[in-house]
């Protein structure tokens, strides 16, 4: 059972080249509509474990082709020249080590979507492996337009998810959770959009973070053992990436978000109590045990207004929020 926000829109199917299909855990950004044959949405690829971003305007694409690409060649920079003991660019350190942080990417193509080409980057799908994805978008810093923007835009931008974005410099455009249902073993789905995020208060916000991590209703006494190691394993991820912020002076991210996954299959396997040693004989290979990196997934994407650092300095604006972020995700593990 599913509920949710949005209508139940019944797309007629984009006519989509062989061996590709619409993204089915999308939760926010462009999408296909019923009625614009030119809104293009993100595509599974047949290649296993990867998807397909439409770039955006001709401005967008090169800032995020860009982007990923000098990924690409600083990741590749810095392995060389340590394996030569050369000298590397100024900042490619930094920029290697953001590699971490960012879905891999594997180059970009060109293909015909309801016979317009567009172009599209291959990158890995985060929510790749996981049998029942919990997926949130949000969206990072109080500032959300760039500094090319137009006064028009930055009026737009500014009028959008006022509250959430001044007091705490995030906001959330869309997510998806499995819950439990009623019905012992069932789950049910709930997926909201952008004007939910909007109708937010930061009370609001941080009730419905409970809720995407499963926790809402516990506290640290009652909360079952997989949402624990959840929350401390989605803040180990976020404070290493406020780590690197606060180390680069390279990069200023406008409008960029953090994709939240996980996978509740795991989690609620982990929530069990650990099988009887007796019964199961020491050879037992019991989840717990695994890297909880396995199916919990914080990365940063959108880098379609990706600048360069503006007098060097360092990136406040998107460190605003990931430290609000933080202090949410850690009110509701210490609650
Ligand atoms: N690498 C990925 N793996 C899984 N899901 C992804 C990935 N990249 C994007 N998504 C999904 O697609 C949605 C939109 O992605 P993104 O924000 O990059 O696009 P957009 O907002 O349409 O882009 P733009 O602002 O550049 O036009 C995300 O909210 C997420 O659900
Ligand atoms: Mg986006």
């Amino acid at each position: 059972m599913a509920r949710n926000d949005q209508k139940a829109v019944h797309l007629p199917s984009p006519a989509l080249p062989v061996g590709f299909r619409q993204f089915a855990t999308q939760v926010a950004g462009h999408t296909f509509e019923a009625t614009n044959a030119a809104a293009v949405g993100l595509l599974q690829d047949s290649v296993a474990g990867c998807v397909l971003k439409p770039l955006g305007k001709p401005e967008c694409e090169v800032r995020e082709l860009n982007f990923y690409e000098s990924l690409a060649s600083a990741a590749v920079a810095s392995t060389a020249a340590g394996a030569m003991a050369e000298a590397k660019a100024p900042g490619d350190n930094d920029l290697a080590a953001l590699s971490r942080h960012v879905p891999r990417f594997y180059g970009h193509l060109k293909l015909v979507v309801n016979q317009r080409e567009h172009t599209f980057v291959r990158l890995e799908d985060l929510t790749s492996g996981m049998q029942q994805p919990c997926v949130m978008d949000v969206k990072m810093g109080r500032r959300t337009w760039d500094p090319m923007s137009s006064p028009h835009k930055r009026q737009v931008e500014e009028q959008k998810y006022v509250i959430c974005k001044q007091k705490l410099g995030l906001c959330l455009p869309g997510f998806l959770v499995y819950l439990p249902a009623e019905e012992p073993g069932k789950t049910v789905v709930l997926r909201h959009g952008k004007d939910y995020g909007k109708s937010l208060n930061v009370a609001g916000f941080r009730q419905t973070m409970g809720i995407f991590f499963n926790a809402s209703t516990s506290d640290s006494k009652t909360r079952a053992a997989g949402s624990e190691i959840l929350l401390r394993e989605v803040l180990r991820q976020l404070q290493e990436i406020l780590a690197w912020f606060k180390r680069q002076r390279l990069l200023h991210f406008y409008a960029s978000s953090l994709l939240i996954c996980y996978d509740y299959a795991r989690l609620s396997s982990e929530s069990q109590p650990p099988p009887s040693p007796l019964l199961n004989g020491h050879h037992q290979h019991h989840q717990c045990s695994e890297d909880p990196s396995e199916w919990i997934r914080v990365r940063m994407i959108d880098f379609a207004h990706v600048y360069p650092a503006e007098d060097g300095q360092p990136d406040e604006n998107y460190m605003f929020g990931l430290q609000s972020l933080i202090e949410v995700v850690r009110s509701i593990l210490y609650r």
